[in-house]
């Protein structure tokens, strides 16, 4: 490769170097930010590509809200220094100098404390021809910043970013039309990032909801982070004109919350990522997902006693992909319109008998289930996110009988 060829590359805004600085925004693994330095510098991690590291990843970045978490930076740089040094290149100095650095400040098992909370961005990167973003359609990137947790298992489950919230998000930004001036409202929403998306694809009400209070916490820690303000159950927020949207938090476990507490929410769609994995828990969900689409087809009937959009059908199944197709193809005439409510629910399956038991409850509820991931498939907006496996994300439509 000439030395124009690789100087061409070697902009923040075009792929590869694109996808490495969203690579390393969004913390993943250190690997996968080698293999797309080296695909930068058509095959190596030349000066040239150490010079964008350094410039756009550990310069620019360390201004960005919240810190880069330096357990992680220095794990980056050693593998970085180990692979220019195995291929006989020269490190560029800053790199080794911000290296010593971190070799006498941090111990190598920082990285391994599991209860380690920090600051990472998902960039959404809208390819040509995508569906651009309503909020700002001159953009070709949505980056959001989001504090989590590096831990998934116990005690801090909701403040991790699981799969399905990723696929639900791509979901939102590449249908935005289905969500555009609905009312959405989300069960167990984590760190938010479903409730931030829909923000951005200008739903006229967002509502996210969780049990546990320190989720709860982060998610608004997270919002604000996105410019977007925050009402909760205790607080009335006036709108602010610089903030994107103001999105409702409410902390609603399960087990516990009241027919009456769910009456005012009326939500068009409810959304829900990863929330199916713990059997105790599922009748719980189905009674609120039951109360909540039936509360909405009885709002929805017609004088006559006919119920509209997506309570309408022959119960096999059919309305699904009539409402969806329509939805998919022209959102303009359908915006705004006052329909029965339904449900999306995106999920890894990781027991079947777990899921077996879901699809049995909603049954017993009288409501429907169908698997809409091969008709709502979104585009693939995280391209470089190597550790995101899309395909083992399945997407639900649930709606009443
Ligand atoms: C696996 S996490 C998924 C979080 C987020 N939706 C995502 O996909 O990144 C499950 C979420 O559901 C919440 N949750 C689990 N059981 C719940 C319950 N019984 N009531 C309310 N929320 C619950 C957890 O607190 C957690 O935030």
């Amino acid at each position: 490769m000439t030395a124009t060829a690789e100087h061409d590359l070697l902009h923040p805004s075009t792929p590869p170097c694109l996808h490495l600085l969203s690579a390393f925004l969004a913390m993943e693994p250190t690997d996968s930010l080698i293999a797309l330095a080296r695909e930068c510098g058509g095959g190596r991690v030349t000066e040239r590509v150490q010079r964008f590291i350094w410039d756009h990843c550990m310069v620019e970045c360390s201004t960005q809200a919240g810190k880069l978490h330096a357990p992680y930076l220095k794990k980056f740089l050693k593998k970085l220094i180990a692979e220019v040094e195995l291929n006989c290149g020269d490190v560029l100095d800053e790199l080794y100098e911000h290296y010593a650095h971190f070799m006498t400040s941090l111990k190598d098992s920082d990285l391994e404390r599991d209860n380690a909370r920090v600051f990472k961005s998902i960039s959404f990167l809208f390819p040509d021809g995508c569906l651009e973003l309503t909020s700002c359609p001159e953009s070709r990137k949505l980056m959001v910043p989001l504090h989590c947790s590096l831990n998934m298992l116990e005690g801090d489950t909701g403040c991790s970013v699981w799969p399905s919230s990723l696929y639900l998000s791509e979901c939102i930004l590449s249908f935005p039309d289905l969500f555009t001036n609905k009312s959405c409202f989300e069960v167990g929403s984590g760190v938010g990032l479903v409730g931030i998306c829909l923000a951005h694809v200008k739903a006229s009400k967002v509502i996210l909801s969780d049990g546990d209070l320190s989720t709860l916490a982060n998610m608004m820690v997270n919002l604000e982070l996105n410019h977007i303000s925050v009402e909760t159950n205790m607080s009335e927020t006036t709108e602010d004109p610089y903030m994107v949207k103001t999105v409702k938090c409410l902390h609603l476990p399960w087990e516990s919350v009241s027919e009456s507490e769910l009456q005012n929410l009326k939500p068009d769609i409810i959304l829900g990522a990863d929330v199916i994995y713990d059997p105790i828990c599922l009748p719980h969900l189905v009674r609120i997902l039951a109360l909540l689409l039936n509360q909405m087809k009885l709002e929805s009937k017609g004088a006559d006693g006919s119920v509209n959009g997506y309570c309408q059908g022959n119960g096999n199944g059919d309305k699904f992909d009539a409402f969806l197709a329509k939805r998919t193809d022209n959102s303009a005439t359908n915006a705004g319109s006052k329909k029965g409510s339904m449900a999306f629910i995106a999920t890894v399956i990781r027991t079947i008998d777990t899921f077996d038991k879901f699809c049995a409850l909603l049954d017993s509820a009288n409501l429907i289930i169908k698997d809409v991931t091969e008709t709502l498939r979104p585009s693939n907006l995280l391209p470089y996110m190597q550790s995101y496996d899309r395909t083992a994300v399945r997407l639900f439509a649930i709606s009443c009988k």
